[in-house]
């Protein structure tokens, strides 16, 4: 745990992040956790994963926006991604962090441009009787934006706009609480167990307490829940998922598991082969250091071997 919490705390370090963005090795190693840094680079990716059945969530990396300027550009990004999904038959959606889109600059701006991007969501399946527009995954990053980023999700919610849905993370001791409230009112959620750097008062701080808390969750959403995405590698934890919805009769097309770009890629596609549904998500863009290190702290023989690089002479 103490090694989590070490690269936790350096995912927010613009020192150590200058030293690691210009070291090659460090770019190679990222490599395997993100798609590419131009967003056409993801094309050739997402078309592999969809050749074997798996579905794929964008996400444009960039949550450290410092100004309104930035801002725009991301909002600029989404709505070219929304292009590049629809021109190329891309079977994908969109995961986006609402720090990326100014929550802690201006959330009044934040709350129009997430408007602004669902409204603009394109329509992707021309045989849908309801001609829903594509879905749009809000994140859930720190503990310090939780109650904002639900707080803004049921806002868009009261304007009727609901091709979007929310993440809860089960190391968090509310998240109990916010499912109820997320089941009762039909959102689609994804449930993960948590990836940033928490205070004890808010998390669990022993793993087994996450994975309990997340198995506890799961068995909720999949009970009641709209459409949840169960997005773990944990392959315990899948099985149970699997032998859950077996013992209670959930077809297997009311859920889908999801797992992140470059990980557990075996896991990925046996779940397909098995007849499940599988989403990816799969990031790109060139600010892709906190999101590197939050994959190095979840595996530290990862960190560890990856350090001894960077530090080579
Ligand atoms: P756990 O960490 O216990 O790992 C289980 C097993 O998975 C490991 O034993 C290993 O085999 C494999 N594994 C896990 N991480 C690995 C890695 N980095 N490298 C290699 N193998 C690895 N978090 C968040 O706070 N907000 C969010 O919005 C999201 N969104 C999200 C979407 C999707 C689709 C996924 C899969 C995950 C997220 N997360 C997230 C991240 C999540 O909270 C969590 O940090 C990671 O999924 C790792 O936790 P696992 O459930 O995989 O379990």
């Amino acid at each position: 745990m103490l090694g989590r919490a070490l690269m936790l705390g350096l995912a927010g370090n613009k020192t150590v992040e200058t030293f690691v963005r210009s070291n090659p090795f460090a770019s190679k190693a990222a490599s395997r956790f993100v798609a590419g840094e131009r967003m056409e680079e993801t094309i050739g990716p997402v078309r592999a994963l969809n050749s074997q059945g798996i579905s794929v969530s964008l996400d444009l990396l960039g949550e450290s926006v410092k100004n309104g300027k930035e801002v725009s550009e991301v909002v600029e990004t989404q709505l070219s991604l929304f292009k590049m999904i629809e021109t190329h038959h891309l079977n994908a959606n969109v995961s986006l962090k609402l720090s990326s889109l100014g929550m802690d600059i201006d959330s009044e701006q934040c709350y129009h441009n997430v408007a602004l991007l669902l409204r603009a969501a394109p329509i992707l399946d021309p045989s849908d009787p309801l001609n829903s527009p594509m879905f749009v995954r809000i994140d859930m990053e720190g503990s310090d934006s939780t109650q904002r980023t639900i707080d803004l999700f049921y806002r868009l919610k009261a304007e009727n706009l609901n091709n979007t849905g929310l993440v809860i993370q089960s190391y968090l001791r509310r998240s109990e609480e916010d499912i109820e409230r997320l089941i009762g009112d039909g959102v689609r959620v994804r449930l993960c167990k948590g990836a940033y750097k928490e205070p004890e008062q808010v998390a669990f701080p022993e793993k087994s307490d996450v994975d309990a808390s997340y198995v506890k969750l799961m068995k909720r959403l999949m009970l009641r829940g709209n459409y949840p995405g169960i997005a773990t590698h944990d392959e315990k934890i899948i099985l149970e998922a699997k032998a859950f919805a077996k013992t209670e009769n959930i077809p297997q097309d009311r859920f889908e598991f999801q797992m992140l770009f470059g990980i557990r890629r075996d896991l990925q596609t046996g779940l397909i082969q098995e007849g499940y549904r599988v989403r990816c998500y799969t990031p790109f863009g060139d600010h892709w250091y906190p999101y590197f290190m939050r994959r190095l702290a979840e595996r530290p023989a990862n960190a560890i071997f990856i350090l001894k690089n960077l530090l080579k002479p």
